[in-house]
């Protein structure tokens, strides 16, 4: 294989269009993320329909911008890599129906990506030394596994949400307080200003296990904010902030206990909620081993995670038929 490695990767499967260029599976030469967070925002959640036709416009003019910022021509890609599942079917069609497009008139090879698989090579894009094995709490707005990797991409799913995933505990919680969408940033800043010992939120252990379930926690948060008047002195704040202690309490012990049982050499970190400050801040004290995570920028859905996951399976001959199908409920394992 010659190098530089050029992928291409792109990535369509909720609310952002995103296209980046990577050098030899570390390197970001460009990674371009046209958001439609402003157009959903108004309907307090993403709307599929909508997110499709968004995808329809910006797909060409983002992937135009990659190549150029990357100032590369078409000719130094060695491989295209797209987001194939999970996700909105409909968004999912169309950045992988570019990517095949591209892979068919450029005789390219295809890679397709599992969307997760993603976010947890985000962390390779920190320049971090990452060995094997290690576990991963992936945190997004529809997923929060525990993933044990023993090598590259090979996952065993640990635990995952019997209900809630932490990203849509956010979102659900953000609009009981009269937040904007997306939720986790909104709470993470509300937060800062409350006290989280004025309220004592439960939380799902589910001994025994390392799946997770926010749906409780969800409901004890709305029956407060109902009878909030009852709880002299309490602050939508307080509750903000004691919601946020509780589900990050939760992802860290299960994270540790994972981390001591298999013996890891690392943690890492993915997912939009991987931005979250407490999290991060947390889960650095408590677990003694290096805990790795990407910038905040690389922790919400973009490309060159897709295309640093792409990178690993294409140097390891791992190659999509053009027959590649989207599949909404693509699982890691
Ligand atoms: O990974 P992501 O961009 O999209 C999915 O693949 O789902 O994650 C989006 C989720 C949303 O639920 C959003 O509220 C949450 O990540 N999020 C946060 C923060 N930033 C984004 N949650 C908590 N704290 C944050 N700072
Ligand atoms: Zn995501």
């Amino acid at each position: 294989m010659t190098s530089p490695v050029h992928v291409l990767g792109i990535e369509t499967s909720c609310d952002e269009t995103s296209a980046a260029v990577i050098r030899d599976g570390r390197q970001i030469l460009s990674n371009v993320v046209a958001s439609q967070v402003d157009i959903h925002e108004a309907f307090g959640g993403v709307v599929p329909e909508v997110a499709s036709r968004q995808h329809v416009l910006a797909i060409i003019p983002t992937i135009q911008r990659a190549l150029a910022l990357a100032n590369v021509r078409w000719e130094d890609i060695d491989c295209v890599a797209p987001t194939y599942g999970p996700g909105l079917i409909g968004a999912l069609l169309v950045g992988l129906n570019a990517a095949k497009g591209i892979a068919f008139a450029r005789n390219l090879p295809l890679v397709g990506v599992n969307h997760l698989e993603g976010h947890i090579y985000a962390n390779w894009l920190t320049g971090a030394h990452i060995d094997f094995p290690t576990v991963c709490l992936i945190v997004s707005g529809a997923h929060s596994d525990l993933v044990l990797m023993t090598d590259h991409n090979t996952y065993r799913i640990l635990g995952r949400t019997l209900d809630d995933a932490a990203g849509e505990a956010f979102d659900k919680v953000a609009r009981i307080l009269g937040l904007g969408y997306p939720g986790g940033p909104a709470i993470q800043k509300l937060a800062q200003q409350g006290d989280p010992s004025k309220l004592r939120l439960p939380r799902a252990w589910l001994e025994g296990t390392y799946d997770f379930s926010f749906s409780g926690l969800k409901t004890a948060v709305l029956r407060v904010v109902e009878g909030l008047e009852s709880y002299p002195g309490l602050t939508r704040a307080d509750v903000a902030a004691s919601f946020q202690e509780s589900v990050v309490d939760v992802l860290v012990t299960k994270t540790k206990r994972a981390a001591e049982e298999f013996g890891v050499r690392q943690v890492l970190l993915a997912g939009g909620v991987a931005a979250n400050a407490l999290l991060r801040a947390e889960i650095s004290q408590r677990i003694e081993l290096p805990v790795i995570y990407p910038p905040i920028s690389l922790c919400t859905d973009n490309a060159a995670m897709i295309a640093a996951a792409g990178y690993y399976r294409f140097v390891r001959g791992y190659r999509s038929e053009l027959s590649l199908d989207a599949r909404s409920n693509l699982s890691l394992d």
